[in-house]
């Protein structure tokens, strides 16, 4: 068994400024950190356009406004409290990141760079070209190594332990097994923290990187707690056709253009982005090009939209945003210095995740904390995006809510002993799953499910959604999981880097990951930021300005739900009250 004061799954932002936070806040602790990749490939160094704060280095700016923007952005349902610690720690934790050595871009005056991004009133997202997580991600690593904190890269964690201790049911640590030798452990921990990211591939399309596969989520499912807000799943607008890979925001940030097959610059022709234009919040923009392509004004007639930056000039391209161009060039053949890009909405970023309150404990249904358990970052929702993320603000949350999930964790386990746990059973169960997996000798391959999942989810459960669609969907995904339980085959028997074993359980993941996606939209009969239902076109406050709360309970996914904070009504009910979303 190996011993760490405090556990954290997942090494991209969130999981490496926690454990980065731990080790500077307390040096006496141990801090170890799980990934299944090498930390500097987790997805969050894909991140491109920025990370917002109220830095005021172009704009009057003040975190309330950002705070209001972010709420508005919501559809108001991002909880109050957690927007207001997010958005007054903004301007401290940038300071912090260019202390820990992360390379802004700069204004003409040497002041940190800032860009203008859709829903933000102001200019205030801070950037490094267009690269802005590989420059965090690469410092905060490089610190956390620098301080001794323990990574061990490449290993897949399969289960946690949670069981009664001395505070009732209780996580004390994780069940993992190395990739490179499969090698099975016990980690114990007097707490441990969740940062295991998005789920983007339980979609077709998607700007997500592999191992984007919710694999934190559905452990915490297993275990039979809530997953929130599953339903909102946001649809970035524009991912390079066909293949889906981002093409940031900042291009839009720096002056770029929508176009349809009629040479229009579309947004103009919707009454709720017509003055915002491309900068309206993303879930408008999205549905915006999927009715252009759906009534026939995609590039010739097709799946695609144009996006073009020619009229920035070559300079502004290579400058601002270098990584936009190269992707343009290295995927699909174009270059947008001369040609505009095809682009089209891509499964994105998932504003629901384990609920957890300011302090990133873990909730259960019952809204109480999850002793020894934390999360924070994309896989976690304390609610800051509610309905719909702006961007540049998940980066923050990373930031912010990882510093802070640091600074908790070292409180919390100061003193509490550390648990007991008997391991062996833990390592024949896990030992006993990953031999059953190894001995799948059905017909269906991993990626002919994956596929059949992935198909599922974006033609059920995409941009637009009604009853009958989630239904059948629901109905597919149970079919698929029969697939997956009774007919798969694994090939592989080697035990050095087997990625189709760790495929196989990276496909269950998304199968109960998709399954409580579906089942959420199902649950929420209106249409609120990135959940669009064609059969409940309004928003219904009257019944639900409320989170919804999905589990699996006997094998099935169940629904309920908590309410919203709607703290900064006190501070400002002319703006926090809610009310019909204009831009
Ligand atoms: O478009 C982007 O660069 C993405 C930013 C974000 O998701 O916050």
């Amino acid at each position: 068994m190996i011993d760490h004061d405090v556990l954290i799954i997942g090494g991209g932002l969130a999981g490496s400024r926690a454990a980065l936070s731990v080790a500077q806040n307390y040096p006496h602790l141990s801090v170890g950190l799980i990934s299944k990749v090498h930390p500097i490939r987790s997805h969050s160094v894909a991140a491109q356009g920025g990370i917002a704060a109220s830095l005021k280095n172009v704009d009057n700016d003040d975190w309330l406004t950002h705070a209001f923007d972010t709420i508005k952005g919501s559809d108001y349902l991002a909880d109050q409290n957690s927007v207001q610690v997010l958005t007054q720690s903004a301007p401290e934790v940038i300071i912090d990141l260019e202390h820990l050595g992360v390379l802004f871009s700069r204004a003409e005056d040497g002041k940190i760079a800032q860009r203008p991004f859709g829903g933000h009133t102001y200019s205030r997202a801070c950037y490094a070209a267009d690269k802005t997580g590989h420059a965090i991600l690469h410092e905060l690593v490089m610190n956390l190594r620098r301080l001794g904190g323990t990574i061990y890269q490449e290993w897949y964690v399969m289960d946690l332990v949670y069981e009664d201790g001395t505070n009732g049911t209780e996580v004390k640590g994780v069940v993992a097994y190395s990739l490179e030798t499969s090698q099975i452990e016990v980690f114990r921990a007097k707490a441990v923290l969740m940062a295991t990211g998005g789920y983007g591939r339980v979609f077709n399309t998607t700007s997500n990187d592999l191992a984007s596969t919710g694999d934190g989520l559905c452990l915490t499912a297993n275990i039979g707690l809530p997953l929130q807000d599953m339903e909102f799943v946001q649809f970035h607008p524009t991912g390079l056709y066909p293949v889906g890979v981002l093409i940031s925001e900042a291009v839009r940030g720096e002056g770029a253009y929508l176009i349809n097959d009629l040479g229009d610059r579309f947004m103009a022709n919707y009454p709720i982005s017509k003055n915002r234009m491309e900068l309206s919040p993303r879930d408008i923009t999205s549905r915006n090009i999927a009715c252009e392509i759906m009534e026939g004004r995609g590039i010739n007639g097709g799946n695609y939209v144009y996006l073009d930056v020619r009229h920035l000039g070559r300079e502004k391209i290579l400058s601002r945003i270098p990584f936009a161009r190269e992707e343009g060039l290295r995927l699909a053949g174009v270059d947008c210095i001369d040609h505009p890009l095809p682009v089209r909405p891509t499964a994105h970023y998932s504003m629901g995740g384990i609920p957890t309150n300011i302090n990133c404990q873990v909730l259960g249904v019952d809204s109480q904390p999850i002793a020894g358990f934390f999360a924070a970052g994309e896989t976690a929702c304390v609610s800051v995006h509610g309905a719909n993320r702006l961007g540049a603000n998940s980066l923050l949350e990373c930031v912010v809510f990882g510093k802070r999930a640091g600074e908790k964790l070292g409180e919390y386990v100061s003193d509490r002993p550390m648990p007991k746990i008997v391991s062996r059973p833990y390592l024949i169960d896990a030992d006993t799953k990953l031999k059953r997996m190894l001995a799948k000798q059905g017909t269906s391959r991993i990626a002919d499910i994956r596929q059949q999942l992935q198909d599922t989810m974006t033609e059920h459960c995409g941009i637009f959604r009604d009853d009958q669609r989630l239904k059948d969907g629901l109905q597919k995904i149970q079919t698929i999981c029969d697939r997956y339980d009774h007919d798969l085959l694994v090939d592989d028997r080697s035990t050095v880097f087997n990625m189709e074993l760790m495929q196989a359980i990276e496909l269950r993941s998304l199968l109960t990951v998709g399954e409580i996606i579906m089942s959420s939209a199902l649950s929420r009969k209106e249409s609120r930021g990135a959940h669009s239902r064609e059969d409940y076109p309004s928003r219904d406050d009257a019944n639900y300005l409320k989170h919804t709360l999905g589990y699996v309970e006997n094998g099935q996914v169940k629904t309920s739900d908590r309410p919203v904070d709607m703290s900064l009504q006190n501070i400002d009910r002319d703006r926090f009250t809610p009310q019909e979303r204009k831009y």
